[in-house]
């Protein structure tokens, strides 16, 4: 069978080669892709049916495609599964009034009350509310969250640690027209203390079966400090996430929300994302809904995965997931990403990247924003690369993803040098204990 990927970053290099490694798949389309799909080789090939659902529909219709995978949020937030549905086109991802979750924070922050789904407390302000908003953050403690309702490519959230500061961005994106609609309405909340993690699943309308867990490194620069990015690097599994916390997880997030969406109407088909807030006490918040694959969460957890990605979504849409089942290498995988100077701010283009064909064990690099030119691959956008590492402990996969990154270089080219630190903490810190047992 023929599947396409809908995407051209990080994450949809990953999808591909995962899904390339079905037996019963003969062609991944990637649609637009990028150099890395491109140059990704046997089943996996770049095709640019164009971006309009109209247009991707006919191309999967005539190619009889068994699947379609859409990889970002914003086809998905714009109906791209209705347009598909509407034409019977097999199409993996949440319908429109699903993708709410991500599409509007106003609607997931509505929804978890609903349903009593443990989040952080906030409230709503209308573009017509902006000075009961500044009320309200006059009164609140520090620091507080201030973010855009609508999507806004992961730009949309401000930490603040002043009340001007909140105040400032509040009406910036209620009057002052940033991010345009989605900033129109805010959500002002607490500001959640703890550890992050990234928890995905592959849900069926009724049912949620969780993958590998992960987590991501949000800030650009190494200690977790500059502007918040999409992500600089990631890792599978997140070792704060033990048993517990998993079934914690599981019975606080998932299955009310599996279940809210049902009966609500919405019932939630595709990968669902949750970016949650680890407590110290082992409570969990959700901090954020994603209607996709996390970037760069998928390039490590999909390394890890030893099931059939095609078919545990072909099974996900015909509602049979509960025969499902997956297993992963039980290494850990981390990826760093390599970025363009001045990212995330506005960006140089058309670098010459050298040094990938440099292959080393296990590792492999996924592509993000590059793009082909004159038989050289060139940077295409902010995030460039990730550069992924296997290894039996997080010290081992850190060192061959940083191994290998050593060899690769554009001018400009930057990376943290610090990730996976958290769980390099927990490890050397389990050594410890490990140790001392022995010696007593
Ligand atoms: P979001 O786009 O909602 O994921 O927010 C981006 C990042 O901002 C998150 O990954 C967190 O690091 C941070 N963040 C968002 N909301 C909160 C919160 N309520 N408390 C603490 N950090 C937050
Ligand atoms: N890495 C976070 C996200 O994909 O939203």
């Amino acid at each position: 069978m023929k599947v396409m990927v809908i995407g051209g970053g990080g994450r949809e290099h990953a999808l591909a080669w995962a899904a390339a490694r079905s037996p019963a798949v003969e062609t991944v389309y990637v649609a637009p892709g990028n150099a890395g799909t491109a140059r990704e080789g046997g089943k996996v090939r770049n095709v640019d049916p164009g971006e309009g659902f109209d247009s991707l529909a006919d191309f999967a219709d005539a190619e009889h495609l068994a699947l379609t995978i859409v990889g970002p949020e914003a086809p998905l937030v714009a109906g791209i599964r209705d347009h598909f549905d509407a034409r019977g086109l097999p199409c993996f991802g949440p319908s429109g009034a699903a993708a709410r979750l991500e599409g509007s924070k106003a609607f997931a922050k509505s929804f978890m009350a609903r349903h009593q789904i443990p989040t952080a407390a906030s409230e709503m302000f209308d573009e017509g509310e902006a000075d009961a908003a500044e009320a309200y953050i006059r009164d609140h403690a520090l620091p507080v969250v201030v973010k855009a309702d609508g999507l806004a490519a992961g730009k949309g959230v401000v930490v603040a640690q002043s009340r001007g500061e909140a105040v400032a961005a509040m009406r910036e994106m209620l009057t002052g027209g940033r991010f345009g609609d989605a900033g129109r309405r805010v959500v002002v909340e607490d500001f959640l203390v703890g550890e992050e993690a990234s928890f995905t699943c592959i849900c069926d309308g009724e049912r949620a079966l969780p993958l590998a867990t992960s987590q991501d490194h949000k800030p650009r620069d190494d200690g977790d400090r500059g502007p918040n990015t999409g992500g600089m690097g990631a890792y599978s599994p997140a070792p704060v996430v033990n048993p517990e916390i998993h079934a914690r997880i599981m019975r606080e997030v998932i299955e009310p929300l599996m279940f809210g969406m049902a009966v609500e109407g919405a019932p939630y088909q595709g990968f669902l994302y949750v970016g949650l807030m680890i407590g110290n006490d082992g409570s969990v918040r959700v901090v954020e809904f994603n209607c996709r694959f996390g970037d760069p969460e998928a390039q490590p957890v999909l390394l890890r995965l030893r099931g059939d990605l095609v078919d545990v979504c072909r099974q996900a849409l015909s509602g049979e997931l509960d025969e499902a089942a997956l297993e992963w290498d039980p290494r850990t995988a981390l990826g760093v990403v390599l970025a363009t100077k001045d990212y995330p701010a506005a960006y140089p283009t058309g670098a010459v990247i050298e040094g990938l064909e440099q292959e080393q064990p296990d590792t492999k690099v996924l592509h993000a924003g590059t793009a082909e030119s004159d038989g050289a691959v060139v940077t295409a956008g902010g995030r460039v690369l990730c550069v992924v590492g296997m290894g039996g402990t997080v010290a081992d996969a850190q060192r061959k993803a940083y191994g290998r990154v050593a060899g690769i270089r554009w001018p400009g080219m930057f990376c943290r040098q610090d990730i996976g630190h958290r769980a390099l903490r927990r490890e050397t810190a389990s050594a410890r204990i490990a140790a001392g047992s022995a010696k007593a």
